[in-house]
């Protein structure tokens, strides 16, 4: 079998896959932002091809000769005033990588998505996800609609490849250097006394959902849509259990009423048009008041994937690697 070229190969998920094929005996190729630091691969031995995702040139180059590609480059912003870069990197990124794929030859491509995409529950219950229905009013969450640009594009591409998107779910465990979930440790060990929204959501270690992009880039197949989930928790639930491991003493107090999504939903968007590029986002207050807990008996089934590592355990392995690399306090 050919190389596998990871892209955003230094990144959370993309530095774990990459571990995870070299750890497989398999020929790895990681495509890197130039310049930018990547402590999380530093020790790997594959093959580093630098560029940016829009360098059709470089990816080209990167991409000959090889098997398949995991494409988990992402710019994980969720306010309005990153509109453009989310679509440049997102969107058309996506594009770039499918284009060069198929100038290249490579018969297979791994897409990330996520279970944001889905229209939310009021309830916990677990859900078979249905691909073909669109959450509605996406024009309000700048990095979902980038999302679902990048999806459209996929669609153009999947009679030319073979292309296996992964809708994954919130991601805990060592390496999260951008803080995608991290900000809730930060958040958590500030505050002792914290408050939860009163949704909930799928999980899942990152590892596992690295174990799941190996399997769909190794295992030829059709092209499919497959959740990553492996836990489903409350917020309330899960944040305690964060605090826990962040700081003894904090725990989680208050569940936000329901009835304060619509005010939080329009003081999110008018901070958001404003401009404000705060963290308190409308995808925030949206993602936060309602359930999105899915079911991902159909990856293990056509992956032969099951998830191994309680989320307890990745939350832990999570507050150590903030700790080691200065994203959390000392306890
Ligand atoms: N993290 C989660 O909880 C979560 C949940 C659901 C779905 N997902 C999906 O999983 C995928 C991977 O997420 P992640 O958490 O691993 O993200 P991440 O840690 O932010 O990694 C993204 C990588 O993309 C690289 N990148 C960004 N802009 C680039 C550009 N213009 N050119 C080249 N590389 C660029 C970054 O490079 P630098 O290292 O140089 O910054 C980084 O290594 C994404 O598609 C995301 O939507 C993640």
């Amino acid at each position: 079998m050919g190389p596998v070229l990871v892209t955003g190969a230094a990144g959370f998920l993309g530095s774990t896959v990459c571990r995870q094929l070299v750890e497989a005996g398999l020929p790895v190729r990681a495509y890197l932002r130039p310049g930018a630091a990547h402590p999380t691969l530093d020790a790997l031995p594959v093959a580093r091809h630098w560029g940016d995702i829009n360098d059709a040139v470089a990816l080209r180059r990167a991409l000959h000769g090889c098997f398949s590609v995991v494409h988990t480059v992402v710019l994980g912003r969720y306010s309005r005033r990153y509109w453009n870069a989310l679509h440049r990197i997102n969107a058309q990124g996506t594009r770039s990588v499918l284009e060069a794929a198929v100038a290249a030859g490579v018969g297979q491509a791994v897409l990330l998505d996520t279970i944001s995409a889905f229209p939310a529950a009021r309830d916990s219950a677990v859900r078979v996800p249905d691909f073909g229905i669109e959450a509605a009013g996406l024009s309000r969450y700048p990095y979902l609609h980038s999302k679902r640009e990048a999806r459209r594009i996929a669609d153009a591409f999947r009679d030319a490849l073979r292309v296996v998107s992964l809708y994954c779910s919130p991601l805990y465990g060592a390496g999260d250097k951008h803080n995608h979930t991290g900000v809730i440790f930060q958040a958590l060990q500030r505050h002792r006394f914290a408050l939860a929204p009163p949704g909930g959501t799928s999980v899942v270690c990152v590892e596992d959902a690295a174990r799941a992009c190996v399997l769909a880039a190794t295992r030829t197949q059709a092209s499919t849509r497959l959740v990553v989930s492996s836990e489903h928790w409350s917020f309330r639930a899960l944040y305690d259990r964060i605090a826990s491991s962040v700081r003894p003493d904090a725990g989680v107090r208050w569940t936000i009423p329901s009835c304060c999504f619509y005010p939080g939903i329009a003081a999110a968007t008018l901070l958001d048009r404003l401009g404000s590029g705060s963290q308190f986002t409308p995808y925030l207050v949206r993602n936060g008041f309602r359930f999105r807990c899915f079911d991902a008996t159909d990856t293990q089934r056509r992956l032969g994937w099951t998830p191994r590592i309680a989320i307890g355990d990745a939350i832990d392995m999570q507050t150590d690697w903030m700790r080691r690399h200065g994203h959390l306090a000392a306890g």
